[in-house]
């Protein structure tokens, strides 16, 4: 094949072939097709879309563009061990994995988190887990089967022998304005989860302003997408559509968001965070072969708590210390009266991440210490001078940017209005 051969075929609305896309995927990962080639390639992916059957020839590409784990053989009593797993296509104040991993474990599925950091407004799962002291993300592949059989819940980072053509590939996306593409999308994210090997998978895609997927039709779509492409790869999956209009939970950051995590696996925590904690656990219990139990129960009773704590030790860190603390915190009043309507995701992502608690850049550190408290949510009457939200920063110099991505992000009306549910449906 010749490079620009498929561009064309694709700029010209035609559908690549197995072969073809097989061909480009090794020929970039090995550095043959140049970064120009495959950015024009992309762009024409994002114009003139893909079908369902060159979606799954190009995820079962980016799979074979690396090594595959299997976790076939884990044992506990001599049984062997289901896995289930979760990802969330990323949202503001999403810290579900936190206390979700050690709650399935608790029923004896095993949840093999592999995680990323954080990029941009959504904060990173292991970014937030650093925030732990002596907490580590670095598991060889023998410690990571160790805890799985004997705690149940691990979280790592993802190796780079996992799906390398899409790390390539979603630099380039990132640079090249064609990250929002379903297809590339859908590609992307299940090319690392069946690599994985997790035997079932619940997806949360999230619909709102804070989310990739902006609407509920949008976000559907991608949800049956990325459903099918499990299923044809023998992997148990199913999907919810949840809310990502406003953040979830009440603590957006690092440290403040392990603290809340921490709250919900001693039984309480923001109603928000256990219902979507509960609702994703089910699924992936279900998914995994174990039905008719409440999670909630081990929520309640301390064993997802016992669990939690196993895992983080498991990985160096110390459950009992103390959480870093910010050196300057900022506090943001409401300016009128009324029943809060609207609290934006976005903004509020975005001033998290411009105090510290994001990246601009992969190299970048985080603050573990930045984030947002929110004193106030969407449904909640407040009264003019009443605290919204507080801001903790080391970098006290960050308070006016982070003010400014905050303005007009909450409305108000005179009446309680109906609340937007947390979960708008599911896929199968
Ligand atoms: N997350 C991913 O891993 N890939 C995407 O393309 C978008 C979100």
């Amino acid at each position: 094949f010749d490079a620009v051969d498929v561009i064309r075929t694709k700029r010209d609305g035609g559908s690549l072939d197995p072969a073809m896309i097989d061909w480009v995927i090794d020929a970039y990962t090995r550095g043959a097709v140049a970064e120009e080639q495959m950015s024009a390639l992309l762009m024409s992916i994002f114009l003139r879309g893909m079908n369902a059957a060159e979606i799954s020839g190009w995820t079962g590409a980016m799979i074979r563009s690396g090594s595959r784990l299997d976790f076939g053989s884990l044992r506990r009593d001599g049984k062997p061990l289901p896995t289930a797993d979760k990802h969330s296509t990323g949202g503001v104040g999403d810290k579900i994995t936190l206390p979700l991993g050690p709650l399935v474990a608790s029923y004896g599925v095993a949840v093999p988190q592999l995680s990323g950091r954080g990029l941009g407004h959504t904060g990173g799962t292991l970014d937030k887990l650093e925030s732990i002291p002596g907490w580590r993300a670095d598991l060889t592949s023998a410690a990571m089967t160790t805890q799985l059989e004997d705690v149940g819940a691990v979280v790592c980072a993802a190796g780079a022998d996992l799906a390398p053509a899409d790390r390539k590939l979603y630099a380039l996306r990132d640079v090249t304005g064609t990250v929002d593409c379903l297809p590339l999308i859908a590609s992307s994210i299940m090319s690392k989860k069946i690599a994985e090997g997790t035997g079932a998978l619940v997806l949360d895609v999230k619909v709102g302003s804070g989310a990739f997927m902006k609407t509920r039709d949008d976000a559907a779509a991608l949800a049956r997408t990325m459903v099918d492409l499990g299923r044809d790869a023998g992997v148990a999956t199913v999907a919810l559509l949840t809310d990502m209009s406003t953040p979830l939970g009440r603590a957006v950051g690092n440290a403040v968001e392990v603290a809340e995590a921490q709250e919900v696996l001693a039984g309480g925590g923001p109603s928000d965070v256990v219902e979507l904690t509960v609702a994703l656990a089910v699924e992936m219990l279900e998914a995994a072969g174990v039905s008719g139990v409440d999670p909630a129960n081990a929520l309640a009773d301390g064993r997802a708590m016992d669990t939690w704590r196993r895992m983080i030790a498991g990985q160096g860190g110390d459950p009992d210390a103390a959480l870093p603390a910010a050196r300057e915190t900022d506090v943001v009043v409401a300016e009128r009266g009324g029943v809060i309507e609207r609290l934006d995701a976005l903004a509020v992502g975005t001033a998290a991440w411009r105090l510290g608690a994001g990246r601009a850049r992969k190299e970048d550190d985080v603050q573990a210490a930045a984030g947002i408290t929110l004193h106030a949510k969407p449904g909640d009457r407040v009264t003019a001078g009443d605290r919204l939200m507080t801001l903790h920063s080391d970098t006290p110099e960050t308070f006016s940017r982070a003010r400014e991505s905050l303005n007009g992000s909450v409305t108000y009306s005179e009446t309680p209005a109906s609340p937007i549910p947390l979960i708008l449906g599911r896929v199968a």
